[in-house]
């Protein structure tokens, strides 16, 4: 970590660094969580599709893909409006995994993807599967030839990826870094060292997206369930001091989701973040929670929705059983059926699976043309007053989150849709 950062310039001790960033990370531990996360990863066991069918979260699973998808194809389509004919698109993938949105890629038409994660396991996971894809493309004749790509096993809160790179001198146009970038809150080292990783190989006005817990809602929650809450599909459990004021790295929790995640993972304090990004030119151009860019997004992605089975169908066809258990589960949907006319069936998601959803948030970024001054501190236009304002409306500039009905995600889906 020291090595990346006395390459690039950019010590954590810098004078650039705001002054309340303070590292009080009372419940950090000097080891690194990196070696447990890897361990959980490494060891995940890849299920079959009849498999994930039965899981419990299978909604929540495709949902979550549907947003990704949503966004990917939001900032590559931004990315492609300024791109002149036959210019190559080049994509890091950061925390890729066993390469669940490889087909995300493929269908956004890019030239070149590098796919790096801490699990070397997944990381071959990943491979092997790009190279079915590439395998299948060759066989399908009109097929435009699938993307190019190269795969790094490497802690990217630690490592500079620059350095492994195939080609150094590369100029990417997006950064994704989904369900991960949380990871790095152990430390203001690590988070910086992820943070410079994002930036800087973006070309100026290259994006980076992502998707994180919103630390506000979790703390929200934990206010009034207090230090273990969940239900019967995920559970939080504070593993640090969580009287205020909680430190801004190291705020530890461990998370689990029924089957698929069961790690340690940090609080991200979204404006420390903001901060931090700003310093690796970074600019906030998005931040929605998961709720409100559904809603925008909705009517745009409704068809993929149906196609992806993002939601659950109720009353399910032919008397298919559904996946919630628990009484409440459709209680919100069926309030909805009452008072709205001309549903006969509907797409939601069950209670349970809506509550661990709708923890999450989306996040862009948006490299600037960053001069660096002589006095080594960068000079950038600022492109957040939007977000500032969005952001307000949404009642998350301060310290309590708005409280999210399950109702809001339902939606008359109307039963050939899905
Ligand atoms: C919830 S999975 C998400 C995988 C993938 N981005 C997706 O959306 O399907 C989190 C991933 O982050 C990776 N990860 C966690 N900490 C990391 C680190 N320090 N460096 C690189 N990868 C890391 C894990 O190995 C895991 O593959």
């Amino acid at each position: 970590m020291g090595d990346l950062v006395a390459k690039t310039g950019e010590g954590s001790n810098n004078s650039s660094v705001p002054s309340d960033l303070s590292t009080k990370a009372r419940c950090s531990e000097v080891q690194s969580h990196g070696s447990v996360v890897a361990t959980h990863y490494n060891t995940l066991e890849e299920r079959g599709l009849a498999e994930r069918c039965k899981s419990r979260i299978f909604y929540l699973r495709n949902f979550n893909n549907w947003i990704k998808s949503m966004m990917i194809n939001e900032y590559l389509s931004k990315i492609w409006q300024g791109k002149s004919h036959g210019a190559p698109v080049r994509v890091l993938d950061m925390c890729c995994g066993k390469g669940g949105d490889l087909l995300k890629w493929r269908r956004g038409n890019i030239t070149h993807l590098v796919c790096a994660d801490i699990a070397e396991v997944s990381v071959e996971q990943c491979q092997a599967r790009y190279n079915d894809l590439q395998n299948r493309s060759r066989n399908d004749r009109g097929f435009a030839p699938v993307f190019t790509a190269e795969f790094i096993s490497a802690d990217c809160t630690k490592v500079r990826l620059r350095d492994r790179y195939k080609d150094p001198t590369m100029e990417l146009d997006l950064v994704s870094c989904q369900f991960s970038f949380h990871y790095c809150f152990e430390s203001l080292p690590q988070a910086e060292s992820m943070l410079c990783n994002a930036a800087e190989c973006l070309r100026p006005g290259g994006y980076f997206i992502g998707t994180i817990p919103d630390a506000y809602e979790v703390m929200k929650r934990h206010q009034t369930e207090g230090d273990s809450f969940g239900n019967e599909i995920y559970k939080v459990e504070f593993q640090c001091d969580t009287k205020p004021p909680v430190p801004l790295f190291g705020a530890k929790y461990s998370f689990h989701l029924e089957g698929v995640v069961d790690c340690p993972e940090f609080l991200v304090h979204f404006p420390t973040l903001v901060k931090l990004a700003k310093k690796y030119g970074l600019q906030l151009v998005a931040k929605e929670r998961f709720d409100s860019y559904y809603e925008r997004v909705k009517e745009e992605g409704r068809s993929l929705l149906g196609k992806m089975q993002a939601l659950e169908t109720y009353p399910p066809f032919h008397e298919a059983p559904l996946l919630g258990h628990v009484p409440e589960d459709y209680e919100h949907v069926q309030q909805y059926m009452q008072k709205s006319t001309g549903h006969r069936k509907v797409g939601t998601l069950s209670k349970s699976e809506w509550e661990a959803a709708s923890l999450y948030l989306m996040f862009a970024f948006q490299k600037d043309n960053t001069r660096w001054k002589a006095e080594e501190r960068p000079e950038f236009e600022d492109r957040s007053e939007t977000t500032r304002k969005r952001a307000s409306e949404d009642g998350n500039d301060g310290s309590v989150s708005k409280c999210l009905k399950s109702t809001d995600l339902t939606v008359g889906a109307g039963g050939e849709t899905l």
